[in-house]
Formats: C-alpha cells, sequence, structure tokens
C-alpha cells in the first residue's frame, strides 16, 4: 500500500491501482465544481479526482474497469467522509452510466504509446493506451457529448506524446471550446484541455 498526500489530504493506493501522479494533479489544480453539480470521475484509479469534486459538494459517480481501483477508491471516499456522496460502477468507459448526465466529466486516462510493461503499471490499465497512446482518448472524445448536460464541460489530460491537436482538432470539430493549460515533465508536456460547448461561452 503506498500512501499519497495532496493539499494536506491523504489517499491510499492498493497495489495494481494507479498512484495519482503530476497527470491527476493537473486536473485536481482545475477542478472547480459548483455545490449539487453532477461530476463523472472515468477511470478513478483510488478516486481522488472524484473525492475532491465530493468534498467541493458534487454529487460524484466514479468508475474504473479494474474493481481493485473501484474498491481502493471506495475506502478512501469512506476516510474522507463522503462515500454517501458517491456512486462507485466498475465497468469500460461510459457503459455503466448510459443513459445518465453530468455537469462535469473529468478524465485522466491511460495515455501513453505502448512500450512494454510500464514500472508502476503492472496490469497496462493505467497508463497504455494503444500503439499511439489515443486508444481510451479517441474513444472518450467519440462519446462523451452524448454524457454531458447542456451547460456540461470536461477536463481531459494526456501528453504532448499522444497527439493534443488531435485532441483539439475533435473538441473543435464538435463545437466545443478549448482552454489548454500545459506543465512541463521532464521530456514531455503534461496537457490539460477544459471544454465546454462554444455557444456558452
Ligand atoms: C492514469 S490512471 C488515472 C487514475 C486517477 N483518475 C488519477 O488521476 O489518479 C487511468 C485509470 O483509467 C482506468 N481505465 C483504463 N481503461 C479503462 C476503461 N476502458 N474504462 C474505464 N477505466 C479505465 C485505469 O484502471 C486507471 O485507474
Amino acid at each position: 500500500m503506498v500512501r499519497v498526500f495532496y493539499r494536506g489530504l491523504k489517499f491510499d493506493v492498493s497495489p495494481g491501482v494507479y498512484e495519482p501522479a503530476e497527470d491527476t494533479f493537473l486536473i485536481a489544480d482545475n477542478l472547480k465544481i459548483r455545490a449539487g453539480e453532477r461530476v463523472l470521475d472515468l477511470g478513478t484509479g483510488c478516486g481522488i479526482l472524484g473525492i475532491l469534486g465530493a468534498l467541493q459538494d458534487g454529487k460524484v459517480t466514479a468508475t474504473d474497469i479494474n474493481p481493485a481501483a473501484i474498491e481502493c477508491a471506495k475506502q478512501n471516499a469512506t476516510h474522507h467522509k463522503v462515500a454517501d456522496r458517491m456512486k462507485f460502477e466498475v465497468g469500460d468507459l461510459f457503459e455503466p452510466v448510459k443513459g445518465e448526465e453530468f455537469d462535469l466529466i473529468v478524465f485522466n486516462p491511460p495515455y501513453l504509446p505502448r512500450s512494454g510493461v510500464l514500472d508502476g503499471d503492472p496490469t497496462g490499465l493505467s497508463c497504455e493506451g494503444g500503439a499511439d497512446g489515443r486508444l481510451l482518448i479517441d474513444r472518450f472524445l467519440d462519446e462523451f457529448s452524448r454524457y454531458l448536460s447542456f451547460r456540461g464541460r470536461i477536463l481531459l489530460v494526456h501528453s504532448s506524446f499522444s497527439d493534443p491537436q488531435k485532441t483539439l482538432r475533435k473538441l473543435s470539430a464538435q463545437d466545443f471550446c478549448v482552454e489548454v493549460v500545459e506543465r512541463p515533465l521532464f521530456f514531455e508536456r503534461l496537457v490539460l484541455f477544459r471544454a465546454s460547448k462554444k455557444d456558452l461561452i
């Protein structure tokens, strides 16, 4: 079990679950929720982003394809006394929330181009996004708008290695207005996309 702290809050991370890192913290630093907003934390890992949303009085659904991640997220939510304000579902991408709508969707997907087993990712679920890193990013971009409310917005992060221009093109093609926040990280940049419908800006 690894223990991670963010702004003085403690999160336990079980074996096989993604340990929150700079990409997580880039979303976390930009996570602002109005009370009562419906938030979907896709690929929740240890639950950190969903829990930060629930601590801001969001109504959070946290999903992950990895059952160990959902167990870990539940335990952290209980520790932070927000488990009763959160729903937890195991499943592939939007499959567990079919027919639902959210005001904010946050996603820190596996986004690195395939390179064999990475340190700290023995299941291969947390970091690798197929040959070009975009497997989950593109699936997300093709589907997310069906799950957004009228005024809904997204926070999506990925690496400069996984073609941020393609993400921008896909969001613009769907009439989304995008703000980009970049953070340098060793040889790459982390890129955060904050997007909402153009005609609402
Ligand atoms: C980079 S980790 C992010 C974890 C956490 N949100 C964070 O920021 O620390 C990616 C997460 O997505 C999950 N994941 C991978 N493929 C998925 C899929 N098809 N559907 C749902 N979750 C998936 C992984 O199990 C992992 O927990």
